[in-house]
C-alpha cells in the first residue's frame, strides 16, 4: 500500500494528579484513537503522539495534601494511566512523559531559541503573593472577581463564566486558594509572550485560512479571544516544580506547565523517532505534515492561539491543520469531577467489565459530546449494548457464522447468479467505506459509527427478508448465494469496524480466518474488490462478539455513585466558622423582607446570571441573582424569597441590581432559596 500522507496527531497531555475517566475518552482519545486507526489502515504515515502532563502547581498541590512528594504522584498516576490507555486499546505511537530528560531539553531549547531571537518581554512587575503559604499566586492559585462580568469565581487566568483571559492581577478581591489568605503585592521579574503581537498573524492564519472547516465552537472562541484583544502573557512562574528557566538571572522560576506542556507533543514524538530508528524533523518541520491536535473545549486558547503563536516565533515549525475539540460529557446528570470521584474510572472500568473496551468505545462515540455537551448515563450504556452491538452487529455476524457451519461446515459456498436484490445489497455495502471515510474526515465520529452500524443493519435486513433457514428446505442453491453474499458484507464488517472497535475487527477476523489465510482486504478496496471472502474459504467456529449487559450489573454501577454522592454530601457537611461577633445596632441596619419573583430572565452571555423583577411590598425592583446555573427563569417566578433591600445598588454586566435574595446551599452543593426545611439543607448552612 502506498503512503498518502504523513500526519501528526497529538492527544491532549493528561494532568498526573488522577486517573483517566470517561469525560477524557470521550473528549479527546477515543475520537483521537479512531482517527489514528482510519488513517493507518487508509494507508498514511502516522505518528499519534501522547504522554503525561506532570508539570504545573497541581502536582505539588496534591502532593502536599497526601503528604508525599511530588514524584511519587507523578509516578504513581503515570503508571496507571498509561496502563489503562494500553489496556483499552488506545493505539498511541508513543506515551512519553514530561518529566523525562528529553523533554526537559527539548522545552529548554525552544525557550531558548525564542529567548535569543528576542521573542519574549521581561518585566519585572508587582504580582499577587501568598504571605501565608510564603508563594507567588497566579492561574488557579487565586480566585476572585472577574472584572469583566462580575463572576465572583473567576480564576487568575480565566473567567469560566465570560470566557475572558485575565492576568492574576486583574481580579477584584483576589483571595489565595492555598490558604484563602488576601494576596499582597510584590515584585518579580517574568519573561512574557507578546501575544498582541501575533494578532495579525492569528487572524490571517486561522480566522481567514481555516474558517471553513474548523468546528465552529472552536473557530467562535478564536475570534472572540482574538477580538477583545490580546495581551502579554507570562510564560514562566515562581514555583519550585517545573523545568528551570534556562537564563541567567532566572533562578527559582520554571516554565509555565503551559509553555512545556504542548512541546510535549514534540519531545514524545522525538522519543518515538529515536525508537524507531526514524528521523522526528518530518513530522514537525515538513510542510506537508499534517498536524491535528485532539483536546477538550477547555484547552482551545492554549491549542489555537499560545502553541501556534510559539511555533510561529520559533519559526520552523508546521502549524496545526485543525483542532477538533470537544465539549464536555457529564455523568447521570451531573458534572465529571476528579476531586468529587464524580466519574467513571478508566482502570476500574477495565477490571469490572475487562472484555468491554469496545462497548465502551462504542458508547462514548455514539453519544460523543462533539457539538454540545451530552449526558453519559448506565442505562444508556445498557441499552446501546443490548440493543445495537447485541442485537444489530453481534445477531448479523453470529447467524452468518452458525449457519455457515450448519450448512456448509464452515466453508463459504459457491453462489449462483446473483439476484437483482442481491446486486443491490452488495452495491449499498460498497457505498459505506466512502461515506464512513468521509464523516471520520470531517471529524464527525458520532455519524460514523452510525453508519456502521448501518452496515450490520443491512446484513440483519438482507437475511430477515432471504430467510435462509426456510429457504435450505425448499431451494439449496439458492441458500447457498444468499450465505455468500451475507459471508460477504460480514467480511466487510471486519475492516470497517477496526477504527471504531478494535477488539471486536480482531475477534471478528479470526471468526473468518482472514487473517490466518491472508485474504485481509483494505479499507480502500473493501469497495472495489469484488470478493472479499472467496468460495471454499474455511472459517473458524469462533466466539460471540458481544454479550448482554444485565440489569444488576448496571445497579451496582448506580449503586456505586449514589455511594459517592452520600460520602460527598457528608464531606459538604464542614460547617464555616462562626464570623466575628456583631452587634444588635449593626444587625439592625440590615432591612430584609419578603419578595414575590414576577419576572426572571437569562442574562445575555453570563452563565450564571438571572435578571429579576422582585416585588418587595415596597416596589418592583430589578435584583440580579447567580443562581441561573440551579433554576430556570420559569421555575422561580411566583416564589416568595427573603431579600435584603437596602444594599447598596451595585452594576452588574451594566444592570443595577437593587438588593440581594438569601440564599443556602443544600448538601449536595445546589445553591436553593433560604427554606430551612428544604431537603438537604443542613444545621452551619451559611445564609448569603
Ligand atoms: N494537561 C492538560 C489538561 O488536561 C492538557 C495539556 S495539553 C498540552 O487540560 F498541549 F499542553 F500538552
Ligand atoms: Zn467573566
Amino acid at each position: 500500500m502506498s503512503t498518502q500522507g504523513r500526519y501528526t496527531i497529538t492527544a491532549a497531555l493528561p494532568y498526573t494528579n488522577g486517573p483517566i475517566h470517561i469525560g477524557h475518552l470521550a473528549g479527546v482519545y477515543v475520537p483521537a484513537d479512531i482517527y489514528s486507526r482510519y488513517l493507518r489502515i487508509t494507508g498514511n504515515d502516522v505518528a499519534f503522539i501522547c504522554g503525561s502532563d506532570e508539570h504545573g502547581a497541581a502536582i505539588p498541590m496534591r502532593a502536599k495534601k497526601e503528604g508525599v512528594s511530588p514524584q511519587v504522584i507523578i509516578d504513581k498516576y503515570h503508571a496507571i494511566i498509561k496502563k489503562s490507555f494500553e489496556d483499552f486499546g488506545i493505539s498511541f505511537n508513543n506515551y512519553s512523559r514530561t518529566s523525562a530528560p528529553i523533554h526537559h531539553q527539548t522545552a529548554s531549547e525552544f525557550f531558548k531559541k525564542m529567548y535569543e531571537d528576542g521573542k519574549f518581554i521581561e518585566e519585572t512587575s508587582a504580582q499577587l503573593f501568598d504571605p501565608e503559604a510564603e508563594q507567588f499566586l497566579a492561574d488557579r492559585f487565586v480566585t476572585g472577581t472577574c472584572p469583566k462580568c462580575g463572576n465572583e469565581e473567576a480564576y487568575g487566568d480565566q473567567c469560566e463564566n465570560c470566557g475572558s483571559s485575565l492576568n492574576a492581577t486583574d481580579l477584584i478581591d483576589p483571595k489565595s486558594t492555598i490558604s484563602g489568605a488576601k494576596p499582597v503585592l510584590k515584585e518579580t521579574k517574568h519573561w512574557f509572550l507578546p501575544l498582541d503581537q501575533y494578532e495579525d498573524f492569528l487572524r490571517e492564519w486561522v480566522l481567514k485560512g481555516h474558517k471553513k472547516d474548523w468546528k465552529t465552537n472552536v473557530y467562535g472562541q478564536i475570534k472572540s479571544w482574538v477580538d477583545d484583544g490580546l495581551r502579554p502573557r507570562a510564560v514562566t512562574r515562581d514555583l519550585d516544580w517545573g523545568i528551570p528557566v534556562p537564563v541567567e538571572g532566572a533562578e527559582g522560576k520554571v516554565l509555565y506547565v503551559w509553555f512545556d506542556a504542548p512541546i510535549g507533543y514534540i519531545s514524545s514524538t522525538k522519543e518515538w523517532a529515536k525508537q524507531e530508528g526514524k528521523d522526528w524533523e518530518p513530522y514537525w518541520k515538513d510542510k506537508d505534515t499534517k498536524l491535528v491536535h485532539f483536546i477538550g473545549k477547555d484547552n482551545i486558547v492554549f491549542h489555537c492561539i499560545i502553541f501556534p503563536s510559539m511555533l510561529k516565533a520559533e519559526g520552523s515549525y508546521v502549524l496545526p491543520e485543525n483542532v477538533p475539540a470537544n465539549e464536555f460529557l457529564n455523568l447521570e446528570g451531573n458534572k465529571l469531577s476528579t476531586s468529587k470521584n464524580w466519574a467513571v474510572w478508566l482502570h476500574e472500568y477495565l477490571e469490572e467489565f475487562p472484555d468491554k473496551q469496545d462497548v465502551l468505545r462504542y458508547v462514548l462515540t455514539a453519544n460523543a459530546p462533539e457539538t454540545k455537551d451530552n449526558d453519559f448515563t448506565w442505562k444508556d450504556y445498557q441499552a446501546r449494548n443490548n440493543n445495537e452491538l447485541v442485537a444489530i452487529f453481534g445477531n448479523f455476524i453470529n447467524r452468518v457464522v452458525v449457519l455457515t457451519h450448519k450448512y456448509y461446515d464452515g466453508v463459504v459456498p459457491t453462489p449462483a447468479s446473483l439476484s437483482e436484490i442481491d446486486e443491490q445489497t452488495l452495491k449499498e455495502l460498497k457505498a459505506y467505506p466512502a461515506v464512513i471515510s468521509s464523516s471520520i474526515e470531517r471529524y464527525r465520529f458520532r455519524e460514523a459509527s452510525q453508519e456502521l452500524m448501518n452496515v450490520a443493519r443491512l446484513g440483519n435486513k438482507y437475511l430477515a427478508d432471504e430467510e435462509p433457514w426456510k429457504l435450505i428446505k425448499t431451494d439449496e442453491e439458492r441458500t447457498k448465494t444468499v450465505m455468500y453474499v451475507a459471508l460477504q458484507i460480514a467480511a466487510a464488517l471486519a475492516t470497517l469496524s477496526e477504527p471504531f472497535l478494535p477488539f471486536t475487527s480482531n475477534k471478528l477476523k479470526n471468526i473468518l480466518a482472514i487473517s490466518s489465510a491472508g485474504i485481509d482486504t483494505p479499507w480502500n478496496e473493501v469497495a472495489t474488490k469484488e470478493i472479499l471472502l472467496p468460495a471454499g474459504h474455511q472459517i473458524e467456529k469462533g466466539e460471540l462478539l458481544f454479550s448482554k449487559v444485565e440489569d444488576d450489573q448496571i445497579q451496582k454501577q448506580l449503586d456505586k455513585l449514589e455511594a459517592t454522592k452520600k460520602m460527598n454530601q457528608a464531606e459538604n457537611k464542614t460547617v464555616e466558622p462562626q464570623k466575628d461577633t456583631t452587634t444588635f445596632e449593626d444587625f439592625t441596619k440590615l432591612d430584609m423582607r419578603i419578595g414575590t419573583i414576577v419576572e426572571a430572565e437569562k442574562m445575555p452571555k453570563a452563565k450564571k446570571l438571572l435578571v429579576l423583577k422582585v416585588d418587595t411590598g415596597i416596589n418592583t425592583r430589578t435584583i440580579v441573582s447567580g443562581i441561573a446555573e440551579h433554576f430556570t427563569p420559569e421555575e422561580i417566578v411566583g416564589k416568595k424569597v427573603t431579600v435584603l433591600v437596602n444594599l447598596a445598588p451595585r452594576k452588574l454586566r451594566g444592570v443595577e441590581s437593587e438588593g440581594m435574595i438569601l440564599m443556602t446551599e443544600n448538601a449536595e452543593g445546589k445553591i436553593v432559596f433560604l427554606n430551612p426545611d428544604e431537603e438537604g439543607v443542613n444545621p452551619g448552612a451559611t445564609v448569603n
